[in-house]
């Protein structure tokens, strides 16, 4: 009787528990080769249930998602959730050096929480240049019930995956550059895996009504250029950048970097006839376009023939980035509590230079950060790390935060530790001719400054401590700066990497190991029971849980 009792209470605690548990959200991905035309020939991409972009993941802040990945290809795979923080749980960040990849023919689940997040953000296949084959969508965020929202609800919600693309299949670019040779120019660009003609034969891509607003999210998910993008005849009003409501001001156009996401309102308040949204290559000695067809309910007119010219040099993007501000009156909810509000009273405690170089040393293109170009190990730097075995697989700070001597380039697993909670100062310099773009997973941080030339302590004069906008990709100009800052609040092995997909691939990108002090699970969770584990790990015993 007491024992029934006592069931009956366990089973009304586990109910309870259930019921408090934040909603979950699943999805099953197919992930196959299968035959696109995006530039009008037929050609091989990589396609998620048979679409490229793959499928939207749509859920609201504080869901968890569950991912079930059938692997159909013939390589390893592996899905990064850019700009989802995965607060405590690197495990399923989807690079290298977290996780074993998903090998043909099996499946592997991801589990995560997305925390105290909203926005504009997508999913992306990280291993090799995959990238460039397709793999990608977008993923987006909503505010939870009650938390409000800067603008009114739009009549309705279109992304723009939008990127530059190859005709050639991932497999023969990834072997031009181990050959030492680059990959050179793309072939077009794309919006959502399409590029209409414009002379009036194409299918709309999307439907408005006149009058209504529309909320676009664009995402620059490309391998190498920066994009312009920009619709006939309407102005984009900026609402979110990567997980921030920004102040609301009005653009003709928007540079967009790669590995960027923008969230912007139209109103269709033109005269009821079709335009075109064009994404064009920003930069570049080639001008390549991508249009598709943006038209108004009942439009039987088919769009002006002339395209709304693209903005020209450098100092426009650079003036664009200053324009960026934090609305710092919109409520949100703010993943990075210890940072949020008051970033400029905040005192640094270590500042962290990092430059890129490049070497053609013996015939061979590489890429580096502070002399170290990354080469990732067979045995995920993470997993070996929480089994206590790190020092087999990888040394820590091969790289130091200010290098002097960038004529040599070492290729080694490039892992950078930092203390938990640091509030850190990085300043990336790029001496090249080419336009940097980076990714840093696990955070947000504040783009603080933007600079042609070369950083010196005095410039932090020039930071925007107050309302510049939290994200989590920053581009670095040619022969310029840009500042971050950051708390390092978030214990894991991170992800740093160039979103060009040629730099990344040579070995322009490292990670950052946070540790727990304490080893709280409060900080970081154990390693799931469902892990992969691969390399040498496999021959070991798992480790006691080591978080408590
Ligand atoms: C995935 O797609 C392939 C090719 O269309 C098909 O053969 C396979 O059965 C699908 N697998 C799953 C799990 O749906
Ligand atoms: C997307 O998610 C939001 C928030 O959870 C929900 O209100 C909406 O119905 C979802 N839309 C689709 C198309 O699934
Ligand atoms: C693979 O998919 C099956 C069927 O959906 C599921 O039951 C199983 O848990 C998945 N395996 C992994 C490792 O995620
Ligand atoms: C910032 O957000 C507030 C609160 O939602 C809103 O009223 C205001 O219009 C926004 N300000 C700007 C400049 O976008
Ligand atoms: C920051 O450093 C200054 C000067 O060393 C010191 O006076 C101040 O108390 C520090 N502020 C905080 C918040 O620690
Ligand atoms: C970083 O790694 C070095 C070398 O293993 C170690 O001595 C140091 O304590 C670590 N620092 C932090 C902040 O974890």
């Amino acid at each position: 009787m007491a024992r029934a009792l006592v069931s009956v209470l366990m089973l009304c605690i586990l109910a309870a528990t259930v019921i408090a548990e934040d909603p979950y959200v699943y999805y099953t991905w197919n992930v196959t080769y299968g035959s696109i035309s995006p530039l009008g020939v037929p050609q091989q991409a990589l396609l998620i249930n048979n679409q490229f972009p793959g499928p939207e993941i749509n859920c609201s802040s504080n869901n968890n998602i569950v991912v079930n990945v059938f692997n159909n290809i013939d390589e390893p795979l592996l899905f990064n959730w850019h700009g989802i923080q995965l607060r405590k749980n690197s495990w399923q960040d989807g690079t290298p050096g977290t996780m074993c990849p998903i090998q043909p023919g099996t499946n592997f689940t991801y589990k995560f929480q997305v925390k105290d997040q909203i926005g504009t953000y997508f999913y992306f296949p990280t291993i090799g240049l995959q990238r460039a084959a397709g793999g990608s969508g977008g993923f987006r965020v909503f505010s939870r019930l009650l938390i409000p929202v800067p603008y009114p609800d739009p009549e309705d919600e279109y992304w723009f995956i939008i990127g530059d693309w190859y005709t050639k299949s991932h497999k023969t670019l990834q072997g031009f550059l181990d050959s030492g040779r680059s990959i050179g120019r793309p072939d077009g660009v794309v919006i959502n895996g399409l590029n209409a003609k414009g002379d009036g034969s194409d299918k709309a891509m999307y439907t408005m009504k006149a009058g209504k607003t529309y909320k676009l999210r664009i995402c620059n998910t490309g391998t190498k250029d920066s994009l312009n993008f920009r619709i006939q005849g309407h102005s984009l009003t900026l609402v979110e950048t990567e997980g921030s409501h920004t102040v609301q001001n009005v653009y003709d156009s928007l540079d967009v970097h790669v590995g960027q996401c923008f969230t912007a309102l139209i109103t269709a308040d033109q005269e009821p006839k079709d335009y075109i949204a064009v994404a064009s290559t920003r930069f570049t000695k080639y001008d390549l376009t991508a249009k598709a067809i943006l038209s108004y309910e009942g439009s039987t007119t088919p769009p002006a023939a002339e395209l709304p010219p693209a903005p020209v040099g450098w100092a426009w993007s650079l003036n664009q980035f200053r324009s960026f501000r934090w609305n710092l009156t919109a409520s949100a909810a703010r993943p990075n509590p210890q940072g949020s509000y008051h970033y400029g009273q905040i005192n640094i405690t270590r500042t962290i230079k990092l430059l890129n170089s490049v070497s053609r040393e013996g015939g061979k293109l590489r890429y580096a950060i502070n002399g170290v170009s990354h080469a990732d190990p067979d045995t995920p730097l993470k997993l070996a790390e929480y089994y206590g075995v790190g020092s087999k697989v990888f040394e820590y700070n091969l790289i130091s935060d200010n290098p002097t001597d960038l004529s040599k380039i070492t290729v080694a697993p490039n892992v950078l530790n930092a203390t938990f909670r640091d509030f850190i100062e990085i300043i990336f310099e790029n001496h090249e001719k080419s336009i940097q773009s980076y990714n840093l997973d696990g955070y947000s941080f504040f783009l603080v400054a933007m600079e042609p030339g070369k950083w010196d302590p005095s410039k932090r004069q020039n930071y925007n401590l107050l309302d510049a906008v939290s994200r989590h990709t920053v581009q670095v100009f040619p022969k310029s700066w840009s500042a971050i800052m950051l708390t390092f609040d978030n214990a894991g092995m991170w992800n740093m990497r160039s979103e060009n997909g040629e730099n990344r691939y040579l070995g322009q990108q490292m990670y950052f190991s946070v540790l727990s002090p304490g080893k709280s699970l409060r900080d970081e969770y154990n390693l799931p029971i469902t892990q992969q584990i691969c390399g040498f790990l496999k021959d070991l015993p798992v480790p006691a849980p080591v978080y408590t």
